[in-house]
């Protein structure tokens, strides 16, 4: 087939863009194109990309630049530029890089292969709306291939929260959730093709509300589906762990012990400058709320150090609130001031200390990291098995607790739930025997 053309995606950010990733390589699907894992013989090159903080933004320029040779060789090659980048810079993106062909917003990816028909040999092609439509309904579905046993379901997009420090909604619009039933019937489709854990994601996930639907009365739903074994949801805003979404995690079996409540900061003053509209004992008293709910359940967190007007006295209650709720994960950067945010303007803390307080604070957060998983040796737990591993025999599966498992195991028990004893634990993996 001479008119099959080659779509290379490459994909920054969190794990919406993964989801949009995959949507949008369908879509091309339906539209003639297959992908490839090269941007070497491509003919369309996509980066959906990541606005959240500098290094992301600049990381997409610098990989852009590298494409030159590549259109020198391939005139007709196209370079799309998708995701928050292209929606907070627009335009601005074809002013620094005229090789770029075409810009599409986070939320215009059902324009995408009209898009690309156009665009190219000179003509550019810019959108970067909010239309009213769903841009999921209006893209075509591609034929029912395999899946791998864990995916994403993007079931609300969007901010209304607006953090001093984040650019989300400007890059992402309003909170959407999209219809129930819809999501009901993708997860089944999914499930039918070979997937037992959901992820569901949403920018705030917590705060879904379409019609009489909440997250709780989703996930409750989408527990009947018979072959689907798990259920996750990520990510959440303290404020909106409502009493059903908290007893869902006592009564949902499905529903796994794992629960990312990002804070940010552990001072009060902090988070009032944030804009995050909870206290530290608030949400502390959420997480005791959820631990009545669910005894086993692991946190994990995001934090900001060094974010405008943060003191040492401030830096140190966000380490005394890490030592209290030991957190088995977390994510924690130095502050980047984004354009258009409120904080952007604001005085700003030395960047050497910023990273002074960011080494202390990732030391303390991978001691209790290494401490949950040395706790976990000797348990018996369930893995659901995802993929091979490197070495003969080896698989690689996902604990309860999202760690990556390793272990000896027979392939035909990809996207099954196995016993595993852990015997041991890596860096940011454990080892562990079927039982
Ligand atoms: N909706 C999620 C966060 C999405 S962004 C929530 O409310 O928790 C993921 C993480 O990136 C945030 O939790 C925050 O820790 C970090 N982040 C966002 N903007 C940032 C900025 N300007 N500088 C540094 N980190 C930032
Ligand atoms: Fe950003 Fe705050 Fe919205 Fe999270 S809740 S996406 S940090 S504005
Ligand atoms: Fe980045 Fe956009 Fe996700 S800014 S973190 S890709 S919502």
């Amino acid at each position: 087939m001479s008119d099959v053309k080659k779509l290379f995606v490459k994909t920054y950010g969190c794990q919406m863009n993964v989801y949009d990733s995959e949507r949008m390589v369908e879509a091309m699907g339906v539209n003639g194109y297959v992908e490839t894992d090269t941007p070497d013989d491509a003919d369309l090159i996509l980066l959906n990309t990541c606005h959240i903080r500098e290094k992301a933004a600049e990381k997409v320029y610098s990989e852009l630049g590298r494409y030159r040779k590549l259109k020198a060789k391939n005139p007709d090659l196209k370079i799309g530029v998708a995701g928050c980048v292209a929606q907070a810079e627009g335009e601005e993106i074809i002013r620094r890089q005229p090789l770029v062909d075409l810009v599409v917003g986070s939320q215009a990816y059902h324009r995408l292969p009209e898009m690309a028909e156009k665009a190219g040999n000179g003509v550019q092609v810019v959108d970067t709306e909010f239309p009213e439509e769903d841009k999921f309904d209006h893209l075509p579905r591609g034929p029912k291939a395999r899946r791998a046993p864990c995916a994403f379901l993007t079931v609300q997009e969007g901010c209304d929260k607006f953090c001093a420090f984040c650019v989300v909604p400007y890059t992402r619009g309003a909170e959407v959730s999209r219809p129930a039933e819809r999501l009901l019937a993708e997860a089944r489709d999914l499930v039918e093709r070979g997937v037992a854990e959901i992820n569901l994601l949403g920018q705030n996930v917590n705060a879904y509300q379409a019609g009489d639907w909440t997250l709780a009365r989703l996930i409750r739903e989408l527990a009947k589906i018979d072959g689907l074994e798990r259920i996750r949801f990520t990510t959440s805003h303290p404020n909106d762990m409502s009493d059903d979404l908290i007893a869902a995690h006592g009564e949902v079996e499905k529903l796994m012990p794992y629960l990312h409540l990002p804070v940010q900061s552990g001072s009060d003053k902090v988070l009032k400058a944030m804009n995050r509209r909870h206290t530290v004992d608030e949400y502390l008293a959420t997480i005791e709320r959820i631990k009545a709910a669910r005894p086993d359940i692991m946190l994990s967190g995001d934090f900001i150090v060094g974010f405008p007007g943060e003191d040492e006295a401030d830096f140190q209650a966000t380490m005394d609130l890490c030592e209290q709720v030991r957190y088995g994960q977390a994510y924690s950067f130095k502050y980047s001031p984004r354009p258009g945010t409120p904080a952007a303007d604001r005085a700003h803390v030395d960047e050497d200390v910023k990273g002074e307080r960011l080494a202390r604070l990732q030391t303390l957060l991978t001691q209790h990291q290494v401490d949950f998983q040395n706790s976990m040796i000797g348990r018996v737990i369930p893995v659901l098995l995802e993929k091979k591993g490197r070495e003969d025999g080896q698989m690689i599966g996902k604990s309860p607790y999202l760690h990556a498992v390793h272990m000896l195991a027979d392939q035909s028990l990809v996207g099954t739930v196995v016993n595993a004893k852990i015997v041991a634990t890596e860096r940011n993996s454990l080892s562990g025997v079927v039982v």
